[in-house]
């Protein structure tokens, strides 16, 4: 049984182990320390900066739809209350107080708007079935959704601020104008390194350690004793060499959790994404402007199914000057050893930070990406790319949370990715 007093080992300082680890102290528990391999006190999850897990990322999309899923669009719906209000303190806090890493004009959630589209005509059943969940589940919500040519819809959306019929119209050359869908204004994106460093600070004031970099911080293993019904996993051990002892492991390990967890490869899978982005020089004002968040929505366009699936988007500029355009309609695996475990082979994320570097991304996204893009932003071919990413996912096997104890160790072992 796990008290208040247990003490609770946590792998992994992304947005699961971060979250797991703010609400577990803020309910009472007290002894909580969470390890990851990354420097993320040196280096503010910077995905410049040797990170490279899924979250730490410059930009994230916020959206509020979800499809038919309302359990999904109440938890997105939640959340945002709550980044507003983080928004809110950082912005109200003196600049002494911020934690290194943050300014005080970081806006973590950046209600830019998020515009969901897809190709031809007919609205593409995924986004009429969000506008129905908006509609039954939350009308509210869904006076702040206005669908692409709809002429009342635009009506309705110059009424709030005319800034919104521009970003109404910004993509409009996506697919020649061939598109259906809708703008979501409630929508938008995080700026989730920022989001992370700032989680991370609240849980320290919380009262969570935190055991960062590698070796010190970066799990070998976890330390397992006894065998048949009282096998159960009594701490981690670090490359460093140190072994911690826990009652309870929680292994937030992202697309790293099946070389954590070797019974996990039967339900997740880390598969890469396509990242590409795009440094715009200083003297294009012209772009800069056009892609101000202010000015730009996060938006994402979908078309074809199976084989011919595509699902790609793109981000506006941050403050650097950065574009960020991602591709998610083909993922990929890279199979290796487990680390642990000799008879077993896992999807293992590959990245330009891991001992076999790489730093390209499969030409199959990147041409498809190429011609979206090319076509409805065509001031923008003559930039071109100027950096890439691969980005792991954790994919389960039904594309559902994992979030429970693993079976076999006597609830000392739980996994949440
Ligand atoms: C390309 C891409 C685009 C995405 N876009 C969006 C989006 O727009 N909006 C959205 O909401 N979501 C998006 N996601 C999903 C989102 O990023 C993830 O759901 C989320 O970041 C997962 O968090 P996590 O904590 O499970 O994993 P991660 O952030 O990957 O964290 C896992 C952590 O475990 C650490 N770790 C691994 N192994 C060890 C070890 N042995 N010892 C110590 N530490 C270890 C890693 O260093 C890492 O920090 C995207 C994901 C990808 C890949
Ligand atoms: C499982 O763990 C509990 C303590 O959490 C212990 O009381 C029980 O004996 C364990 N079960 C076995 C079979 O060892």
């Amino acid at each position: 049984m796990i008290s208040h007093e247990s003490r609770i080992i946590i792998v992994g300082a992304g947005v699961f182990g971060l979250s797991t680890s703010l609400w577990l102290a803020r309910s009472g528990y007290k002894d909580i320390t969470v390890f990851d391999r990354c420097a993320f006190d040196k280096n503010y999850y910077n995905p410049s900066d040797g990170c490279d897990g899924a979250s730490a990322d410059i930009n994230k999309v916020f959206r509020t739809s979800y499809g038919s899923r309302k359990d999904l669009q109440a938890l997105a719906l939640e959340a945002r209350d709550m980044w507003l209000q983080w928004d809110k303190i950082l912005q109200d806090s003196p600049e002494s107080e911020l934690p290194p890493g943050l300014t005080r004009e970081d806006k973590l959630l950046d209600i830019c708007g998020c515009y969901f589209l897809a190709e031809g005509p007919t609205l593409r059943s995924f986004y009429r079935q969000g506008l129905e969940t908006s509609a039954k589940e939350t009308p509210e919500w869904r006076e702040l959704q206005f669908v692409k040519g709809d002429l009342e819809d635009e009506r309705r959306l110059r009424k709030f601020d005319a800034k919104w019929t521009k970003k109404y119209h910004v993509i409009d050359k996506i697919n020649n104008g061939d598109t259906n869908g809708f703008i979501d204004i409630a929508g938008g994106i995080n700026l989730a390194d920022k989001a992370c460093v700032y989680a991370r600070h609240l849980c320290v004031k919380a009262g969570v350690k935190f055991v960062l970099g590698d070796p010190h911080g970066k799990i070998e293993h976890l330390v397992v004793s006894g065998s048949g019904l009282s096998r159960r996993t009594t701490g981690v051990k670090t490359s460093g060499g140190r072994t911690h002892a826990g009652d309870l492991v929680i292994v937030a390990g992202g697309p790293w959790t099946a070389s954590i967890v070797p019974e996990a490869h039967l339900t997740v899978e880390a598969t890469a994404g396509t990242v590409m982005f795009m440094d715009i020089p200083k003297h294009r004002t012209d772009i800069w402007k056009k892609f101000h968040p202010d000015n730009f929505p996060v938006w994402s366009y979908r078309k074809g199914d199976g084989d011919q699936y595509y699902q790609g988007g793109g981000f506006p500029i941050t403050k650097e000057g950065r574009l960020k355009f991602g591709f998610l309609g083909r993922k990929y695996t890279s199979f290796r050893d487990h680390p642990t475990n000799p008879d077993l082979r896992v999807s293992t994320p590959r990245t330009k930070y891991t001992s076999d570097p790489i730093s390209t991304v499969p030409l199959y996204g990147l041409q498809r990406m190429k011609r979206v893009i090319g076509q409805a932003f065509p001031e923008l071919a003559d930039i071109g790319f100027t950096d890439s990413r691969l980005c792991w996912y954790t994919d389960t096997v039904d594309d559902e949370m994992v979030i429970d104890y693993v079976p076999g160790y006597n609830d000392s072992l739980f996994v949440c990715t």
